[in-house]
């Protein structure tokens, strides 16, 4: 197959401008869809803060590779537009399953034969919206992490239609991109990431709020005993509290209910929402 040149990125939120900015950053020609002309205003101021933080916090991007990224982003509203030309489009709207389907429809009418069609869906499987597609031979997931220009992996994950070549399109795709492609073989909720991840976070918290150890034992045990360099509830000051929390909030076990409830009643309704506000589990000293 041939290399992919033109990437559609579908969204401009939290995650669609961080691959849009990224994929123009490693040389792709882009477009970034969203709804009307404020959210794409607000996508160029989105995609300015990402100039100057890529500046700051990527080797190189301030000799120039920065602003040049910026230049090689254009926007459009129109949705069968943004798509005319793309090699691959990379959904990262609202995280609604009929959303999804609907612009898969709208899209897979509207796009050439080339196009590859992928969605960052972080609790969706793909194989729920390939079909709106039109294409599923030519549909898969392709999951960034928040933060994407330190925290590099793109899982890449079939579902049963999705054709070898397309996978492996994608992985190399990704791989230019500056990501870390992580490959994944079969269909599976969570990826790899999160179904690690999750249950490794809910282990930690039934530790604390069944009274066994305080949060920063269970991080130095974790510490200590692996090398690694952070414990669960370290991370969980990384990811969020208001994440951490809408997770525990949905599991119906009594101690994840614990756990939602100690975190809202002693953390989130105080405004300590994790690392990005300074203070979680842990306090962090102002830079
Ligand atoms: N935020 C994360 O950390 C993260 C990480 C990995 C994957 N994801 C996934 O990425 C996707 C987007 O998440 P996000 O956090 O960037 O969301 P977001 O709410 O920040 O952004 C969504 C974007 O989609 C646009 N949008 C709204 N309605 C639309 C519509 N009808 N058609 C097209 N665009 C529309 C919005 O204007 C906005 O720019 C979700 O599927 C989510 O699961 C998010």
């Amino acid at each position: 197959m041939a290399k992919l040149n033109n990437v559609t990125v579908l969204g401009t939120g939290v995650l669609g401008a961080q691959i849009a900015f990224q994929a123009a950053y490693a040389g792709f020609t882009v477009v970034a869809y969203d709804i009307n002309e404020a959210a794409l205003d607000k996508a160029k101021a989105t995609f300015q803060g990402l100039v100057e933080t890529y500046k700051e916090q990527v080797e190189g991007a301030a000799d120039g590779k920065a602003d040049a990224a910026y230049a090689r982003v254009s926007y459009s509203c129109v949705l069968a537009e943004s798509v005319k030309d793309a090699d691959l489009v990379i959904e990262a709207v609202p995280e609604k399953l009929a959303l999804k389907q609907s612009i898969f429809a709208e899209i897979g009418a509207a796009a050439p034969a080339k196009t590859i069609f992928a969605t960052n869906t972080s609790t969706l499987l793909p194989s729920d919206i390939k079909d709106s597609s039109g294409r599923p031979d030519r549909f898969l997931a392709l999951h960034f992490a928040n933060m994407l220009w330190v925290n590099k992996t793109a899982e890449v994950m079939v579902t049963p239609d999705t054709s070898p070549e397309v996978f492996a399109t994608v992985v190399e795709y990704a791989t230019d991109m500056g990501m870390v492609p992580i490959e994944i073989k079969k269909e599976k909720a969570g990826y790899l990431l999160n179904s690690l991840l999750v249950p490794w976070l809910d282990a930690a918290s039934e530790l604390y709020v069944d009274g066994y150890a305080d949060p920063e034992t269970v991080d130095k045990a974790w510490r200590v005993s692996t090398g690694a360099p952070m414990g669960p509830f370290q991370i969980i000051d990384m990811v969020g509290l208001n994440t951490v929390y809408e997770i525990a909030a949905t599991n119906p076990a009594s101690a994840q209910q614990k756990w939602a409830k100690l975190l809202k009643e002693q953390y989130i309704d105080q405004g300590k929402l994790g690392l990005s506000t300074g203070e979680g589990i842990y306090k962090y000293p102002a830079k």
